[in-house]
């Protein structure tokens, strides 16, 4: 079997895209620290899969073991990294957590890779990197704006090492920039797995839904919208893994067009927080109590995604609506409630 490296893979995103490669035939390594997740999401990928992907607990700054990794796994046909630190507001307050954890584990990752002759890689960026349009919807042409974070400005600075790497190397790389990615595997056994108050909007929802957390506060409502709630792209979170299975087979089936591309993920259609707050309550038959708040310092007031090139270029498009999402993310919450990890 064709064996793909994914780090951070018992992450959020990453553990949907471990499914979804091992429902594809192919042999996963996980590589994570576990900073920001919880090692029991491996046995609820094999409950999905019935497979145990190989597991490796490292720290990717740890540029000793990282090379040791591939010097023994040496037929690894590609990496998809998706281990970073993510959190908007913690970077403001630690940037140079961020900058060393992202930056330096990605350097750590390149030198490997190049060691090793594995040249294909997927990397997880984010639309964060436009900031806040002119224009929309929001192309991968689009400039790319002063980050509003230090996050934001560790996916901007990653794109270009990557970038820089694809032209001095044999690396091919595919960007992907998510929108906002919600909801749950469609069993129920993984999810979004918060690590105190969640700052994304639907986790909040589902935990104060579950009576975990208090009313949810609607960080605006004046903002220049049609409800005067910001606008964004929710794309459920299985859709996005399969985009990651696209792109790496783009670049293993030799059909880059060039060594370094980039792609939005989004489903091309912005939602208000009031439209999601509302979509959630039809799906669910569940009442989420809220009250609306200050503005959100570094909140913009709409994007979302033109998905042309990655419809027609990479060849995949988003299924699954906004209201199937919200629903999977509230089984996903009832199941976390009911102790299932
Ligand atoms: C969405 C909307 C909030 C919580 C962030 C990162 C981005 C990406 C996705 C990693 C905003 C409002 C939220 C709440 C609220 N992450 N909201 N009350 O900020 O668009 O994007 O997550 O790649 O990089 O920036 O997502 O879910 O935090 O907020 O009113 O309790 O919901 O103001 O308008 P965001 P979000």
């Amino acid at each position: 079997m064709t064996k793909i490296l994914v780090t951070g893979g018992t992450g959020y995103i990453g553990s949907h895209t471990v499914v979804e490669l091992q429902q594809s035939g192919y042999e996963v390594l996980i590589i994570d620290n576990l900073a920001n997740s919880n090692i029991k999401i491996l046995d609820q990928i094999t409950k999905i899969t019935g497979k145990r992907p190989e597991f490796f607990q490292m720290d990717l700054c740890d540029r000793e073991k990282v090379f040791d990794f591939f010097s023994k796994q040496n037929d690894i046909a590609g990496a998809i990294h998706f281990a970073a630190y993510k959190a908007v507001g913690e970077s403001s307050e630690f940037p140079l957590k961020y900058y060393k954890n992202n930056l330096f584990s990605l350097v750590n990752l390149l030198e490997a890779m190049d060691k090793a002759g594995c040249n294909n890689l997927v990397f997880s960026s984010s639309c964060t990197v436009y900031g806040q349009p002119d224009v929309l919807p929001v192309t991968e042409d689009a400039p790319v704006q002063k980050a509003e974070s230090p996050y934001g400005n560790t996916k901007q600075i990653s794109e270009e090492i990557i970038f820089d790497q694809s032209k001095t190397s044999d690396l091919k790389a595919i960007s992907l920039r998510y929108f906002n990615p919600i909801g749950a595997h469609e069993t129920a056994l993984i999810g979004e797995l918060p690590i105190g108050v969640p700052s994304n909007l639907v986790p909040f929802i589902t935990q104060s839904a579950i009576g975990k957390r208090g009313k949810l506060k609607v960080w605006g409502n004046d903002y220049n919208t049609p409800d005067g709630t910001p606008i964004r792209d929710y794309i459920h979170v299985v859709d996005l893994a399969k985009a990651h299975l696209v792109a790496l087979e783009r670049m293993t089936n030799n059909k880059s067009e060039d060594q370094y591309e980039v792609f939005n993920l989004g489903t091309g259609k912005g939602n208000s927080v009031l439209d999601v707050i509302l979509t959630f309550q039809k799906a669910t038959e569940v009442n989420v109590d809220y009250e609306i708040a200050q503005r959100r310092p570094g909140d913009i007031v709409q994007v979302w995604a033109d998905t042309r090139k990655a419809n027609e270029v990479l060849g995949w498009k988003t299924n699954l609506e906004l209201d199937v999402a919200l629903k999977s993310a509230w089984e996903w919450e009832k199941n976390l409630a009911q102790g299932i990890l």
